[in-house]
């Protein structure tokens, strides 16, 4: 397994463990390729914030790293497949042609395709692909909320079976209606296609003007009437009421809680997720760890579905397999398991000291699980501090109920 290092740590002489890919899936470097001075310069400059995989033969033989490479092809298989097939919808949009039945209809294969792939390569961890450069930010958003909105679907099959019969009018509503996830993917997949319009606001980091902000307000109900007569009507409300929170505090309706159809609280949740890990031209991505403890006990742990939060933040893993971590005594150790119940309290093996230097091999073998080690506590993460994790900040506590939206941002997170 490789180990997993930030950007400013590449050195020249180092290995890339795996192809570097741009969003589109062109191969920007091959995996196996030993990296000199102009490369790692170029990588430093055009890519400061990613964190890259690079061989470690020592560890490798050494260490018995949990494989996770099924996972992650199925992440980024699921979610390629639908990027693509919202490339046909964007291009139908940008057209200025009204999508008719027709091309939605289209949509249904690749949906119905890619759920029974998903059906067949079951995951229990999200291991979304790092991206580079998201040059069609709403097609690769699109791919995420679908792969994330069924994997915590999937999660939760007997949850949603219990919500929607509590939920709906019909008293007996058959066990196979209720199983039927596909208006989520169908709703998942399509609940930003009111931004689309509008995609042009995404790569520009000018301050929103008036009719702007009106028109990001206005995108769920935009986007929900652009579907054609006769399409799902669970998915086009799930388009309607994507940007709603749990606590009220959303748009457009400030609908909450048990209001809001368990559907709509997965997509919400699955949606936040990956506009707040994404990079984009008017703001920083911030780390999967951090997104995580907001969402989870930072400041916005109350506009999400606890329940449903909870079982996400399993499914999510902040710090991947190989991933070098700096403990709180200055030592850095490696990701060799994840831990499915506590995803920030991985099992790592103290692999370097404090300078940075690799300990004797004698010392590489002991497993610990951070869990159980109270003194060993995760300081930082390529680069990031994480003391976050651990600090004693309840400001988080009055955050407004609700502001105004300011930035695109905050109109997609949280
Ligand atoms: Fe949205
Ligand atoms: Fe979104």
């Amino acid at each position: 397994m490789p180990l997993v290092i930030p950007c400013s740590e590449l050195r020249p002489g180092m290995c890339l463990a795996e192809a570097l890919m741009s969003s589109r899936g062109r191969v920007l470097l091959s995996g196996g390729r030993v990296l000199d001075h102009s490369e790692v310069n170029l990588l430093q400059r055009k890519y400061p914030d990613i964190t890259v995989r690079v061989t470690d033969p020592a560890l490798d033989e050494l260490i018995d790293f949990e494989d996770d490479s099924h996972d992650r092809t199925v992440a980024q298989t699921a979610a390629r497949k639908i990027s693509r097939s919202m490339e046909k919808v964007d291009k139908r949009i940008c057209r200025h042609t009204a999508l008719t039945a027709v091309d939605i209809k289209a949509l249904h294969g690749p949906v119905r395709e890619t759920m029974k792939y998903l059906e067949e390569n079951p995951v229990s961890i999200a291991l979304m692909p790092d991206s580079l450069d998201r040059d069609h930010y709403l097609r690769e958003h699109s791919g995420n909320v679908f792969f994330l909105s069924m994997l915590l679907g999937a999660a939760v099959r007997e949850h949603i079976v219990a919500e929607r019969q509590r939920q709906t009018a019909v008293p007996e509503l058959s066990r196979r209606f209720s199983l039927n996830i596909t208006p989520l993917g169908l709703g998942a997949m399509l609940c930003d296609i009111g931004m689309l319009p509008l995609e042009h606001l995404f790569t520009t980091d000018e301050p929103l003007t008036e009719d702007d902000q009106k028109a990001i307000h206005d995108h769920p109900h935009v986007g929900a009437d652009m579907l054609p007569e006769g399409f799902s009507a669970l998915a086009k409300m799930i388009v309607r009421t994507h940007h709603e929170n749990f606590n009220g505090s959303g748009y457009p309706k400030r609908m909450n809680g048990d209001s809001l159809h368990i559907f709509t609280r997965i997509v919400r949740i699955a949606d936040a997720y990956d506009a707040a890990t994404a990079k984009h031209v008017y703001k920083e991505a911030k780390s999967a760890a951090r997104v995580l403890w907001e969402m989870t006990c930072g400041p916005y742990y109350r506009f999400f579905d606890p329940v449903l939060m909870k079982v996400f933040a399993g499914l999510i893993q902040p710090f991947p397999i190989g991933a070098k971590l700096r403990l709180a005594d200055g030592r850095y150790a490696v990701v060799v398991r994840y831990n499915r119940k506590n995803p920030f309290l991985p099992n790592v093996i103290i692999a370097f000291d404090a300078k940075g230097e690799r300990l004797p091999k004698e010392d590489l073998r002991l497993v610990l699980s951070l869990e159980d080690r109270n003194d060993l506590y995760v300081r930082s993460f390529a680069g990031e501090d994480l003391s976050y994790l651990y600090g004693a900040d309840t400001s988080y506590r009055f955050v407004p109920a609700r502001k105004e939206i300011n930035t695109l941002f905050e109109a997609a997170y949280p």
